[in-house]
Order: structure tokens, then sequence, then C-alpha cells
């Protein structure tokens, strides 16, 4: 049973290029305050990193949601990445690596979903997206939800 938020949620804007690296910033701060051993930091900054990237380019912008929460003994960080913008038709499309809808290498969905151990997608086509994912300080085996 996950009980948490634990802390306050922080809320960041996803607007600008100086937003995404404010969002790693924070991340890898707040992952760090949690216990994430290095391996397990760069995993989440790099899965945050690319869905507020989505966020800004696919999304039109948003913003982000991060709660530390805690399982057990073990403490992790739940981030959400909302816009309002387009959405997804199709979500396992949209999870194919290679396929993307503009320029990128299409890598960036599926690569952040295999960085954490929970990963979700809330969308609706015209109503946005809501990617939520949770990471854990420790590695807990296999995940649910792929
Ligand atoms: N927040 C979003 N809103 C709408 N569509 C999205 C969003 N995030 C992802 N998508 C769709 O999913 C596709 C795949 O995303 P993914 O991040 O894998 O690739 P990409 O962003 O196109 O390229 P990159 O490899 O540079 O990340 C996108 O091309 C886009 O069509
Ligand atoms: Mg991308």
């Amino acid at each position: 049973m996950t009980t948490g938020p634990t802390a306050a949620a922080l809320r960041l804007q996803i607007r600008s290029d100086t937003d995404l690296s404010l969002v790693r910033q924070q991340v890898r701060a707040k992952a760090q305050e949690a216990g994430f051993g290095l391996v397990q930091q760069t995993k989440v900054v790099t899965a945050a990193s690319e869905l507020a990237r989505n966020t800004l380019v696919h999304g039109g912008g948003g913003e982000m949601e991060l709660a530390e929460v805690a399982q057990g003994g073990t403490r992790g960080l739940r981030l959400s990445f909302i816009d309002s913008g387009p959405g997804m038709a199709d979500v396992d499309q949209a999870l194919t690596d290679g396929y993307t809808s503009g320029n990128g290498l299409g890598l960036g969905l599926g690569g952040a979903r295999r960085l954490v151990q929970d990963f979700q997608i809330d969308t609706r086509p015209g109503a946005g997206t809501t990617v939520t994912i949770t990471a854990w300080a420790q590695s807990l085996g296999s995940a649910v939800h792929r």
C-alpha cells in the first residue's frame, strides 16, 4: 500500500527551455533528499526530462506536480506532467519506439516508461494529457502497469 504523499506537493510550470532545466534540477534535488542512489536519481531525472519536454513540445506547455510518497520503509517520488494540449488519439502508438508525430526520434515516452516503476497515461483527444510516474529510492523488482 502506498501511503502518501508525505510532503506538500510542489508545482513547476513548463513553458520554456529554462523551465525544463528547473524541472531536472528540482527532481534531482528531491530524489537526493529522498535517498535515491545515483543510478536511481539519473533514471528519474531522465524520465522527467523526456516527459517535461513532451509537455512543452506536444502539449503546448503545462506543469509538473511533484510529491514524495512512501511505501513501507521505502521512499519515492510521484511526478505528474499535466497539459491541456491536443491529447493522444492512440496511446499504444505513442508508446511505440520510433513513433513520432513531430521531428523527434520517438523514443522519449517509451524510454521514460522503462526507467520508472510505475507509469500511467491519462489522455483524451482535445482535452489534454497527464502522465504520472512513480520512482522509488530502491529498485523494487518488476513493476506493475507494463
Ligand atoms: N503530452 C503530449 N501531448 C500530446 N501528444 C504527446 C504528448 N507526449 C507525447 N505525445 C505523442 O507521442 C509521440 C511519441 O512521444 P515520444 O516522446 O516518444 O517521441 P517524440 O517526443 O516525438 O520524440 P523524442 O524522441 O524527441 O522524445 C509524440 O510524437 C506525440 O505524438
Ligand atoms: Mg518526446
